[in-house]
């Protein structure tokens, strides 16, 4: 009697919790779910009864054939079988973390393989369903799995906000000059405007290019990308636009070039600068027609592709130069974003630093809590010639050497602290003079006591051991005053 009574109490509780969740659940985006099972029946049942519940459905017979479809359909979940011949759901799991994909991953075991699906749990899974399950159990997972994706959403945008950082897809900044650069890829993701991205080396070119595919109305056909400095000018062409059989000596078979690819979606065109000035001709001629030629083919094939172009060169000085032809420039010069050099924003150093820490304490293993005042401010001192890329570089070298769980100066490459040291700049540039390297460690002297004494001049010539009046004219002499 006991149990049973139980047993409705807990049968109640689960309806009124599913209808809860159901009404909770609209309001939510975890809509895309992949279901991995080798077996067919399951697929269906599942399939169907996702469906039912509003969410949209792809199906995957293996963990393979599953990592071949979560690039383009794009999973919030992925509901997978624990046990399949050749890849099952734990190397699936593991593969997905190595490429830390966001999905919530839900693995479904039989009765007999608690132990599997608790391993699966401990590697990373969400939650585990045993087979045979009823549908609402199914429902009910999912959308615990949805509240619990809302939260840590709305965790995240609290904290970031409270930091006044922003993120656009994996862009972080929050310079003015980036949120700028966001607004405007959000202006554009309904057209298929031809973008040219420039920017130093290292600046985020190639992430400018993937978020405005990824928000653009093209997001669910491929993004294909190319660094046209990277190919040798003989295969260039035929890597572009395909070849027909017997086109050339090697052409075995009919090939497709990127420009079919990238069909329907976008194609990143990198280091455009170096691409040749007879291909110049040919592209030209591809964006204007909207259609290509293969290599050894007498008919014209119809393409739709969003071209992005990126280039660390300034284009109009190539164009001087005769090395970039003006008329393709004009072309694909519609929409020009600049990415400022990291040192033109060092706002967005902290953010990116602090991001970089997490993600390789999570990648790395490490417990690395911070960086300390010191190496802070030589991080946020430095030019970064390099860009984001030498940060990120910099801090995993630093978080590999440090001892402690905070990051020292002393961890930091000597070429960073060095360039930031004005005794070391003017040592560097060969300077002989004792005068000029004595003047440059003076006015260091000087200002570490303003700072020491809070601005207090008698008790910073106290300790530079100077006499008040001397200190007075060489602040003058320096033009330390206006700090
Ligand atoms: N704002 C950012 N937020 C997070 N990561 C960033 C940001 N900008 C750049 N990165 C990271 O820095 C590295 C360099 O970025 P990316 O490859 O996009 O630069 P690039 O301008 O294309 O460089 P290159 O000219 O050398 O090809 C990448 O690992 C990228 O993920
Ligand atoms: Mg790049």
């Amino acid at each position: 009697m006991i149990a049973e009574s139980a047993g409705l109490v807990f049968a109640v509780s689960v309806t009124s919790l599913v209808r809860y969740a159901i009404v909770f659940g609209r309001l939510q985006g975890m809509r895309r779910v992949l279901v991995v099972d080798d077996e067919e029946n399951i697929r269906l049942v599942v399939k169907s009864l996702l469906r039912k519940n509003g969410y949209e459905v792809a199906v995957a017979d293996s963990g393979e054939a599953a990592l071949g479809m979560v690039e383009s359909f794009g999973p919030d979940v992925i509901l997978t079988d624990v046990r399949m011949p050749k890849m099952g759901g734990l190397d699936l799991l593991a593969t997905l973390r190595a490429k830390q994909h966001p999905a919530t991953v839900i693995v479904m075991s039989a009765y007999g393989n608690i132990d599997m699906a608790l391993e699966a749990m401990k590697a990373g899974a969400y939650d585990y369903i045993s087979k045979p399950f009823k549908p609402e159990e199914v429902i009910l997972v999912l959308r615990k799995a949805e509240e619990r994706e809302t939260l840590r959403r709305e965790n995240r945008a609290l904290k970031e906000q409270i930091k006044g950082k922003e993120q656009f897809q994996s862009i972080l900044a929050k310079s003015p000059s980036m949120v700028a650069i966001f607004k405007t890829i959000t202006k554009i993701t309904e057209f298929k405007t031809t973008v040219l991205v420039s920017g130093e080396s290292g600046v985020g070119k190639e992430l400018v290019a993937k978020a405005i595919h990824n928000s653009s109305n093209r997001k669910t056909r491929p993004f294909v990308a190319i660094n046209c400095g990277a190919i040798p000018e003989n295969l260039l062409e035929s890597e572009l636009f395909g070849h027909k059989k017997g086109a050339f000596t090697d052409a075995s078979s009919d090939r497709h070039g990127l420009f079919e690819e990238a069909n329907g979606g976008t194609l990143f065109l990198d280091e455009i600068g170096e691409l040749p000035l007879n291909l110049q001709v040919k592209l030209l001629r591809v964006l204007q027609e909207e259609s290509i030629r293969k290599l050894g083919d007498a008919k014209d094939i119809k393409v739709d592709v969003r071209i992005i172009a990126a280039t660390h060169r300034d284009l109009t000085a190539e164009v001087a130069a005769g090395r970039f032809r003006e008329d393709l420039f004009y072309r694909i010069n519609v929409l020009p974003i600049a990415v400022p050099p990291l040192r033109e924003r060092r706002e967005d150093i902290a953010i990116l630093l602090d991001h970089f820490l997490d993600r390789n304490n999570a990648r790395l293993g490490t417990q690395i809590r911070g960086v300390s005042a010191e190496a802070r401010k030589v991080l946020m001192d430095y030019s970064w010639p390099g860009n984001v890329r030498e940060l990120e570089n910099t801090i995993e070298r630093a978080m590999v050497l440090c001892d402690t769980d905070v990051v020292q100066a002393s961890d930091l490459p000597d070429r960073i602290r060095d360039a930031l040291d004005p005794v070391q700049v003017q040592l560097a540039s060969g300077e002989l003079s004792v005068k000029k390297t004595s003047a440059a460690i003076e006015q260091i002297l000087i200002r570490r006591a303003l700072v020491k004494t809070k601005g207090n001049r008698t008790r910073a010539a106290e300790l530079l051991e100077i006499s008040h009046r001397a200190l007075l004219y060489k602040i003058k002499d320096y033009k330390i005053d206006d700090l």
